[in-house]
């Protein structure tokens, strides 16, 4: 990366830590083997396999055998929600409770348990991005299978209060999944007190590559799995494991719960730096979420008068790397289902950019950043009155 890029986009990924990497390497190719094999390359394989799940298990605080590793935080959530409805429609629970903020991954979840003939519920959300926990209550009965909200919203850094939404979803006999993937790092947990059921994490996002994940589930939870065909980790997910990728999550787990308390303090730092640097330029920026407890990591905000895709394209060309939305989907700038269900005016979602802060960044980039956005929306805004 040139000197002058400050890449402003670590919601959406984050490199590879070279301690992850070093970790992996040896596994591609030297180490090689299949950890289902009895000769001594695959029981190599099977030890370093067994020793990754044990190290993830130690940051969340499960026992090894509630680790299962998938391909990404995506599967981790459509096993979490319709693994664990299709075992539960069997005791006559057919609906899933979500929200309308979620991650598409757990939208389109519920959306497949409709199609095979159980039925989805959302809570409602408040103007400032939190889910609403009368209506919460309201949707946990005992027809409810599995409850899944998300800790920390990938849009607007919005933390939700899990561990009351999973009391409710519990006290109702459901099951509650959280998707943890833009939490873990930023919240401390442990689940050895904490009584959710099932908990997404997604490798990329921490330093791990892109393409491993995991899915926290509790012993005794029934899901039916959503893959056939092998035994590997106890039939839950079939396939022979990517070990090397199994590997790097484990160490990049290990640094980011060691560095958390440190690196979040940095973060918060530098992002009320950038909103207090922007808004003393732009008094009417308007943060989305900002009257709601927020992870460090992420500012989503509107300067009335400027449109996101504009202002992304203008800023890629200054080196200032964010995006508009969720980067989720793919690049595209349409208007986010978030913002949507905040209430959040058409105009004013818009022209949302989404700032998410990482190991990348600096003080000084921080103030760069901010000092060209307020340039480029002052110059929009000319265009727009002119
Ligand atoms: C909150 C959240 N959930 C799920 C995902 C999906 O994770 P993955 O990219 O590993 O499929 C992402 C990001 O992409 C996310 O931010």
């Amino acid at each position: 990366m040139s000197h002058a890029t400050v890449y402003l986009d670590h919601a959406a990924t984050t490199p590879v830590r070279r301690e992850v990497l070093e970790a992996m390497l040896p596994w591609f190719s030297a180490r090689f083997g299949n950890p289902s094999s009895v000769h001594r390359f695959g029981r190599e394989a099977r030890v370093a396999l067994d020793d990754a799940r044990d190290r993830i298990a130690a940051t969340l605080g499960a026992h090894p055998d509630e680790v299962c590793f998938t391909s990404c935080g995506t599967e981790s959530d459509n096993f979490g929600v319709i693994g664990a409805w299709r075992a539960a429609r069997q005791h006559g629970r057919r609906a899933v409770l979500s929200t309308p903020i979620e991650h598409k991954a757990v939208l389109a979840a519920c959306h497949q348990v409709v199609r095979e003939g159980g039925s989805e519920r959302f809570a409602a959300i408040s103007r400032d991005g939190v889910v609403d926990e009368h209506s919460w209550r309201d949707a946990c009965d005992d027809q409810l299978a599995v409850a899944s909200a998300m800790w920390v919203n990938n849009e607007t850094g919005v933390v939700q209060d899990i561990p009351a939404l999973t009391e409710t979803a519990k006290s109702s006999g459901a099951l509650m999944h959280t998707d943890a993937v833009q939490a873990f790092g930023k919240i401390a947990f442990d689940l050895r007190s904490l009584p959710v059921d099932l908990l997404t994490i997604s490798g990329h996002k921490i330093g791990a590559p892109k393409g491993i994940g995991a899915l926290f589930i509790r012993r005794g939870v029934e899901l039916e799995p959503l893959m056939h065909g092998g035994a590997q980790d106890r039939g839950r997910r079939p396939g022979t494991e990517n070990v090397p990728y199994a590997i790097g999550l484990a160490t990049a787990c290990e640094l980011t719960v060691q560095e958390r308390d440190a690196h979040c303090a940095e973060l918060l730092a530098m992002r009320e730096r950038f909103e207090s640097r922007v808004r003393d330029a732009m008094p009417d920026v308007v943060i989305h979420g900002a009257n709601a407890p927020r992870a460090p990591h992420v500012t989503n905000l509107s300067i009335p008068g400027t449109d996101a895709e504009t202002l992304l394209m203008a800023l890629d060309l200054r080196g200032i790397l964010a995006s508009g939305g969720s980067a989720c989907q793919s690049g595209s700038v349409g208007m986010s289902h978030v913002l949507s269900a905040m209430g959040v005016a058409p105009d004013i979602a818009h022209g949302a950019l989404r700032v998410s802060f990482g190991c990348l960044n600096d003080h000084a980039g921080v103030d760069r950043a901010a000092d060209v956005l307020v340039t480029l929306a002052r110059k929009a805004r000319g265009l727009v009155t002119a």
